[in-house]
């Protein structure tokens, strides 16, 4: 007992290693959560607890002569474990058995929030040892975790496992909710209990990889998962390529959570002495339910992950739901005048200005081909920078890089940069194929049209990057007979691009899209300011999608345009997007004085507001999937400001409205309540509009906000008296 207390001591002064002994006790923890391994007389190491912050060091002490349970943090495989393993090797003489033991542990204090402790273990038998990570972030109470593998064995060996990392939970119950997906019907939120088995979220579609599930998922421990209360596990994984989440309740009904790559069709060859970085799964254990556990995921993602997190954000006119492949100069030009008297910061060109022998008129021809087509853009796109810039807006441009068409002259040039089968017939999705970006000529190719667009045009100020296939006619002429390594040196390389262009742009804010929401994991926004959550802007359906992602993502990095889908009320539509990153792609020509003129103030309050709606903390107060309305709100960090929005989508006849009740204001203080946002000439008619109330008022009366009229809202401006 002692001596775990001294262990524990030296620990705390970081930057030290400490070489094992039985009944150690390793301690990763936030400001609430505290997760403990300890050492069993085996030698092994052991998951002893995970949960709510112990308060006394003293009580550590404890964990050292508790029994192991068969919880061992990093499960090797072929032997006495007969659950899902996280780490599977076949060595070089043909053995598929490997044991781990604990050799050390590592603190490293990175800074006054974030601890990184590396625990080092090791099979005895073959010389292969692994190191665990775990990065603590002690306010966010998030914690990131991921494995390293080597072996020093003669020749390669083959991994067919090789977790991330591996939890265990011990509850009555278990309730999962997955966020599952298609096209223009991303993060459709469903909940099921898990019974003994394995519950599997995996993707094998390579690319565009999230299109039927995305990387997270919500975890009610003991209870369903809930908005404000329980325990709730939420994590994900940064791989923009095949994740797999294994969710196994074994036979005495504990829980474990393995989280990674997705093994399918990827057993990895390893070279002696080569180390196997894994993906991170980061996760946070909530105690009050998932809004808190958004709101720190939110803070821990704008500090800590996203590309300029702590930034501002552009707003924007974009042409795609407008022109589609239909449009020249001229016409651009104009649009560049609308993004101007709208009073959005930027015009962004979409797909279609690109492609000379095969021009890009439709979706069939032209991907690979980055010049500007001459019959549309006959001075080219410098002389659209040059028009946003006489407009007096930024300008952005779209491109789909990891594509090409087999239309097009980079597949006659360079068939062998392609994914796809030598002995097979072609199949496409979109008319498209992936460029193997396994293959460092690929990758260069690639980074080179960014930088290619920038040196030409160094006023670009934004680039949209989309990734409309998912990986087909699975096969790399580069990788020859390493083939189950495609999918994972593929993400690779597309990390060696974009680190690259981080490297020479540091601050030039990106878009990642993916045919809609496809491809939105923390990885890769380490390399995008934002993403494109799903080609349904349909308010009614982007309520529902927002509110998906919010769980999360901040509003910051969720782009959310006004368009023509759904034939929604203009105000409900931009009340909708005004919830998230605000843009606009849609005619504005076409709308009459009045809409432009509601639509400019919309512009300017968002931006106003926006330090509010983009850096503050988000509350989600009715949800869509339990009532016919939705409400949400942002409060500013020092509680002074907040933003309410509410949605009234299909209410019932005379339905029974309630009030809706606030959070995260401050109790004590007094707050005007103004309604902002209005159509041209219309009056509130909010009742408490123009009064000034108590936020404790606030937050225990609440505010009558719904109303019985189908696709109206309104949104409510907070301020502090
Ligand atoms: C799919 C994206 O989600 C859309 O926004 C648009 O950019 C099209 N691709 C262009 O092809």
């Amino acid at each position: 007992m002692k001596y775990c207390l001294f262990l524990w001591l030296f620990l705390l002064v970081g930057m030290v290693r400490v070489q094992a002994a039985a009944g150690d006790v390793i301690r990763v923890s936030t400001a609430a959560t505290d997760l403990i391994f300890r050492v069993g007389t085996d030698g092994r190491l052991y998951q002893a607890y995970w949960g709510e912050r112990l308060l006394n060091d003293s009580d550590l002490g404890c964990f050292s002569g508790k029994s192991a349970k068969g919880w061992e943090v990093y499960l090797g495989s072929g032997m006495e474990d007969y659950f899902e393993p996280a780490l599977g090797i076949a060595h070089q003489d043909g053995n598929m058995a490997t044991l781990l033991k604990y050799v050390s542990v590592e603190k490293h204090e990175i800074d006054a929030n974030v601890t990184e402790t590396v625990v080092a273990l090791r099979d005895e038998v073959y010389p292969v040892e692994v190191k665990l990570h775990y990065m603590a972030f002690h306010r966010e109470n998030i914690i990131k975790a991921w494995s390293e593998i080597r072996h020093r064995e003669k020749k390669p060996v083959r991994m067919f496992r090789f977790a991330s990392s591996m939890l265990y939970l011990e509850a009555p119950r278990y309730f999962l909710t997955e966020f599952s997906s298609d096209w223009a019907k991303e993060v459709r939120m469903s909940s099921q209990e898990l019974q003994f088995g394995k519950k599997i979220l995996d993707t094998k579609l390579g690319s565009r990889a999230a299109m039927h599930v995305q990387p997270f998922f919500q975890l009610g421990i003991g209870q369903e998962v809930s908005e404000n209360h329980g325990k709730v596990l939420v994590g994900t994984i940064g791989w923009t390529g095949n994740f797999r989440f294994t969710f196994e309740v074994d036979n005495l009904g504990n829980l474990r959570v393995i989280s990674g790559i997705n093994p399918y069709a990827s057993d990895y060859e390893l070279q002696p002495g080569e180390w196997f970085k894994t993906p991170e799964f980061i996760f946070t254990l909530s105690d009050e339910g998932t809004g808190k556990a958004s709101r720190d995921f939110h803070d821990w993602a704008r500090r800590y992950q996203v590309k300029d997190g702590l930034g501002e954000r552009l707003t924007l006119l974009n042409n795609w739901e407008n022109t589609g492949f239909d449009f020249n100069e001229e016409k651009l030009l104009a649009l560049m005048q609308e993004a101007r008297h709208l009073g959005v910061d930027m015009f962004l060109l979409d797909d279609g200005w690109f492609g000379n022998k095969y021009p890009r008129k439709d979706d069939r021809a032209g991907l690979g081909d980055w010049d500007a087509t001459a019959a549309k853009l006959p001075r080219g796109v410098g002389a659209l920078v040059k028009g946003a810039e006489k407009a007096g807006v930024k300008f952005g441009i779209w491109i789909e890089p990891e594509m090409v068409n087999p239309k097009s002259e980079l597949f006659e040039k360079h068939p062998e940069w392609v994914i796809h089968l030598p002995n097979r017939e072609l199949y496409y999705f979109r008319n498209q194929l992936v460029l193997d970006l396994s293959n460092p000529k690929v990758q260069d190719f690639v980074y080179g049209i960014v930088d290619g667009l920038m040196t030409e045009n160094p006023e670009i100020a934004f680039f949209k990057w989309d990734c409309n296939s998912p990986i087909t006619n699975i096969y790399s002429p580069y990788l020859k007979e390493k083939q189950s390594q495609l999918y994972v040196d593929h993400v690779r390389g597309i990390y060696r691009v974009l680190e690259r262009l981080k490297a020479k742009y540091p601050h030039l804010p990106m878009m990642l899209c993916s045919g809609g929401g496809a491809r939105c994991d923390y990885e890769a926004l380490k390399y995008f300011t934002e993403f494109w959550p799903s080609d349904n802007t349909d308010p009614l359906e982007r309520i529902f999608i927002q509110w998906g992602f919010s769980q999360l993502f901040p509003s910051q990095v969720l782009c959310a345009h006004v368009t023509g889908w759904g034939r929604q009320p203009l105000k409900f539509r931009v009340d909708v997007a005004m919830m998230c990153k605000l843009g606009f792609d849609i005619g504005i020509a076409g709308m009459s004085e009045e809409e432009q003129l509601f639509c400019r103030e919309a512009v300017s309050h968002f931006k106003r507001l926006s330090p509010v709606i983009l850096q503050g903390d988000f509350y989600r107060l009715v949800s869509p999937y339990e009532t016919n309305h939705a409400s949400v709100m942002h409060v500013a960090k020092d509680r002074g400001k907040a933003v309410v929005y509410a949605y009234d989508m299909h209410p019932r006849f005379g339905e029974k409205l309630f009030p809706v009740k606030l959070q995260g204001l401050d109790p004590q203080k007094k707050y005007k309540v103004e309604e902002i946002n209005l159509l041209p000439g219309k009056k509130s008619r909010l009742r408490e509009n123009g009064a000034v109330f108590s936020g404790d008022y606030l937050m225990k009366v609440g505010l009558d906000l719904l109303t019985t009229a189908h696709t109206s809202s309104r949104i409510i401006e907070l301020t502090v008296q």
